[in-house]
């Protein structure tokens, strides 16, 4: 997710879940092929499996960045064609290209053939007001030919006129029902659900039709929902974790602040949970730079949980 998953958060997000597939937020073809090469695609190796989002629409340049992602080591290229912003439209990038599956397909073709690692889509139900099972299905079926087998969807359309990209995530209804029927229709793909999933019970749904879930906003604000053992205690040995990495990323110049925004939700709906975002969120504290923040936010916390109740 654009601003949010950075690797400091999928450093942090991996201590909480050891086997989920985390993903880099979009890059686009134009900023890394023009930009830091190394800030778009750094990673910790703890991160695996980690999979890199692409964002563009001319099969070469995505066949280059494909290779530079190849070389530094990702398992799985993502193409975005799921995002509705104004400026991605323009770069001719995004949910619009669900409307051209020929030039997806080609791109994906592109990518596969420039290595080894799977390639995967990311894409909506459909586009402004095209309600028509249809026209998703032909999309799916002509980019699948390229051999692409993993599809994940987020399950409402995207509004290319008149939305905001916030909006877009919102407005739209959710439409579950035509990821199910996609899957009957194309049981051999690897069909994966998004959008609105935020507990257990809803993805234990999904995964009963499903091959898979993605989670976006529910993981972020709530990572704990990631840990299916929810033990106070395994948070705990998640902040030493962090405790440690903050340490060497501070030591190499990282801004402490910039790790610590992606963990104020780790004790999301706890005891002392407000306490935890007040002292990694102290602006005063942040401006020390010092680690141990993490270690007397911990300290706190755990000294705040009430006493089990008495046999
Ligand atoms: C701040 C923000 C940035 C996002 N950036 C991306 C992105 O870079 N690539 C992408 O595929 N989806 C992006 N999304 C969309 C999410 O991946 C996801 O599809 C959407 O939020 C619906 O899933 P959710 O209800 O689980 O959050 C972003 C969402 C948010 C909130």
């Amino acid at each position: 997710m654009m601003d949010w998953t950075d690797r400091h958060c999928r450093y942090f997000l991996r201590q909480v879940a050891p086997r989920a597939r985390l993903y880099t937020e979009m890059i686009t073809t134009g900023a890394l092929l023009h930009g830091d090469v190394a800030r778009h695609l750094d990673f910790d190796p703890a991160e695996h499996p980690v999979a890199a989002q692409l964002g563009g629409s001319e099969p070469a340049e995505l066949a280059q960045c494909v290779r530079l992602a190849a070389q530094w080591g990702y398992d799985e290229i993502n193409l975005n064609i799921g995002c509705p912003s104004e400026r991605v439209q323009h770069g001719a990038f995004g949910a619009c290209l669900m409307a051209e599956p020929r030039l997806v397909a080609d791109c994906v073709r592109a990518m596969r053939e420039t290595s080894h690692l799977p390639v995967t889509v990311k894409h909506r139900v459909g586009i402004d007001k095209i309600e028509s099972y249809d026209f998703m299905r032909d999309f799916v079926a002509t980019v699948a030919e390229a051999g692409c087998t993993t599809f994940i969807v987020h399950a409402r359309n995207a509004w290319l006129k008149g939305l905001s990209p916030k909006e877009n995530r919102e407005v739209p209804p959710l439409n579950y029902e035509f990821v199910y029927r996609l899957k009957r229709e194309f049981p051999h793909l690897e069909i994966v659900m998004n959008g609105g999933i935020a507990t257990w019970p809803e993805i234990e749904a999904h995964l009963a039709q499903l091959d898979g879930v993605m989670l976006g906003r529910a993981a972020y604000h709530n990572p704990w929902l990631l840990a299916r053992d929810g033990g106070q205690s395994q948070r705990a040995t998640v902040v030493q974790a962090m405790h440690a990495y903050a340490r060497r990323e501070c030591a190499r110049g990282t801004a402490l602040r910039h790790i610590t925004r992606h963990m104020l939700g780790l004790y999301h709906g706890h005891h002392g949970a407000r306490r935890w975002r007040q002292m990694l969120s102290d602006a005063v504290r942040l401006a020390t730079n010092d680690p141990d923040l993490l270690l007397s936010a911990l300290d706190t916390v755990e000294s705040a949980r009430p006493f089990p109740a008495a046999a």
